[in-house]
């Protein structure tokens, strides 16, 4: 089932997402409807707050970037309750955007590596380093579990610039190709 985006203005994308136990309801169900919303709007990445639940949980699927990216095919998963353990004192600059935050790309700066500890969807532990396109990506969702959105970290000049655009977004002034909130 796809499910409506919440998007810049909402309360739910601005709240620290709580920890999830292993008997959430029906979370199977959550995490494929997650995925279907993400496929269905074109984007890589989805976490909960953007489906308007304040849990820590959050999609990733690299496959549509495969073309330019072998690497990139197999990288799909859900991570729960992640907590990022290192990043790497090295920061890359990368063009962002988020489905919470539509027509809008920017630059963000980011630590180029991560290590990251996370449950998969069986609940079992995972302590791993991700860099490059896939750390960024992870660093994107986990940002929407602490309340943070990319255009939080956009240089503030640029920042600047984006508010009257922010601010018709929270007021509802935006075209998308998908169900939003
Ligand atoms: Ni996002």
């Amino acid at each position: 089932m796809i499910l409506p985006i919440y998007t810049y203005g909402q309360s739910v994308l601005r709240k620290v997402a709580e920890p999830i136990e292993k008997d959430y309801p029906k979370l199977n169900e959550l995490i494929d409807n997650m995925y279907e919303t993400m496929k269905h709007a074109e984007g890589v990445g989805l976490a909960a707050p953007q489906v308007g639940l304040p849990i820590r949980l959050f999609v990733i699927d690299l496959e549509p970037l495969k073309g330019d990216n072998p690497e990139l095919a197999d990288f799909k998963l859900a991570m729960i309750n992640p907590e990022i353990l290192e990043e790497s004192i090295e920061e890359v600059e990368f063009d962002e955007g988020c489905l919470s935050v539509p027509g809008i790309s920017e630059t963000v700066s980011r630590p180029e590596e991560i290590k990251i500890r996370y449950l998969d969807t069986d609940f079992n532990e995972h302590v791993e380093v991700f860099n490059g396109f896939k750390a960024r990506v992870i660093q994107h969702e986990y940002d929407h579990l602490e309340g943070h959105l990319f255009t939080d970290r956009v240089k503030p000049l640029r920042r600047q610039l984006l508010k009257s655009k922010l601010t018709n977004i929270a007021r509802g002034k935006t075209a998308t190709k998908y169900k939003i909130k």
